[in-house]
This record gives structure tokens, C-alpha cells and sequence, in this order.
């Protein structure tokens, strides 16, 4: 069965959502490549590959249930942020926003009965459980850390070593 209108523009309202969350992640990397935090920078050069690939799974879905592909212009994301803090409350935040999307877009594929998407859904579903509590974990961490210096390197190590 041929994907209706509703979930393929859905869908690439996500495709979208996504490199738009890709382009936040490589900001980010940016933003901390110049400040000398090189682990937090490595962290989100990985996250912007990981968005990429999100966009790409509902991009060949698209394509699997013979729906089209229409690519928009994507969001300039944010330049500069106060601290490591301030950057990943944004990605916590970010990715809260990203869970509620998912969400709303499973509720579209059942009240279309599409199970197909609804399942297909299902990946995306369990992925933001894990994104949030990544992000969640890193805010934790950097609120413990408060302005200490040492402590903010020993967490930038850590997260310099994500595979
Ligand atoms: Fe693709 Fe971070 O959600």
C-alpha cells in the first residue's frame, strides 16, 4: 500500500526536524572546537553523523512505500552558547521537542491505520529514550561541575572518547 499524503508530508517534516537537529549538533561542535573543549566538540561532530543518519532511515522509508522525497531549506541554528552547560540544556531541550514530534507522528500513523509507519515508528521511538537520557546525563554532570575547571576537562575527556 502507497503512503498517503498526510504521512509522507509528516515524514518529510521530519526528514527536515532531523538535519535541522544535525546542523544544531555540528553548531555546537563548532562552538567548542573554538573553545578549546575538544571532547565536547568530538561528542557532537558524532551526534551531527548520528542526525544524518535518522534523516536518511526515513528517507529510504519514503522511498521503500513509493512516497517522494521534497527536501526544504533548513533552520541557521544558534552560534554561541554561555557555556557547556547552556549548549547541552539546549540539546536536552532540543531533543524533548524531537520525542514530541516522534510521538505526534506515531498518533498520525494509527489515527491514518497506517501500521506500517506505526511501526516503522517504533525504532525512532526507543532512540529518543536513549538521545534524552544521553543528554540529560551530560546536563547532570555539567551542573555538578558549576565553574570548576577540572571537573569540566575530566567530563570533556570523557566525552572525547564517544565511539
Ligand atoms: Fe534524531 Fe537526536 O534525534
Amino acid at each position: 500500500m502507497v503512503i498517503s499524503t498526510k504521512i509522507e508530508e509528516a515524514l518529510n517534516r521530519q526528514i527536515n526536524a532531523e538535519l535541522y537537529s544535525a546542523y544544531l549538533y555540528l553548531a555546537m561542535a563548532s562552538y567548542f572546537e573554538s573553545h578549546t573543549f575538544k571532547g565536547f566538540a568530538h561528542w557532537n561532530a558524532k551526534q551531527f553523523g548520528e542526525e544524518q543518519g535518522h534523516a536518511m532511515r526515513i528517507y529510504k522509508y519514503i522511498f521503500d512505500r513509493g512516497g517522494r522525497v521534497s527536501l526544504d531549506a533548513i533552520a541557521a541554528p544558534q552560534k554561541e552558547w554561555k557555556s557547556p552547560l547552556d549548549a547541552f540544556s539546549m540539546a536536552y531541550d532540543h531533543e524533548q521537542k524531537v520525542t514530541g514530534m516522534i510521538h505526534s507522528l506515531v498518533e498520525l500513523a494509527r489515527a491514518e491505520k497506517d501500521t506500517a509507519t506505526e511501526r516503522f515508528l517504533d525504532w525512532f521511538v526507543n532512540e529518543q529514550v536513549e538521545e534524552e537520557d544521553h543528554a540529560r546525563t551530560i546536563v547532570d554532570k555539567l551542573t555538578l561541575a558549576k565553574e570548576n575547571l577540572g571537573a569540566l576537562f575530566m567530563i570533556d575527556a570523557e566525552l572525547g572518547r564517544r565511539e
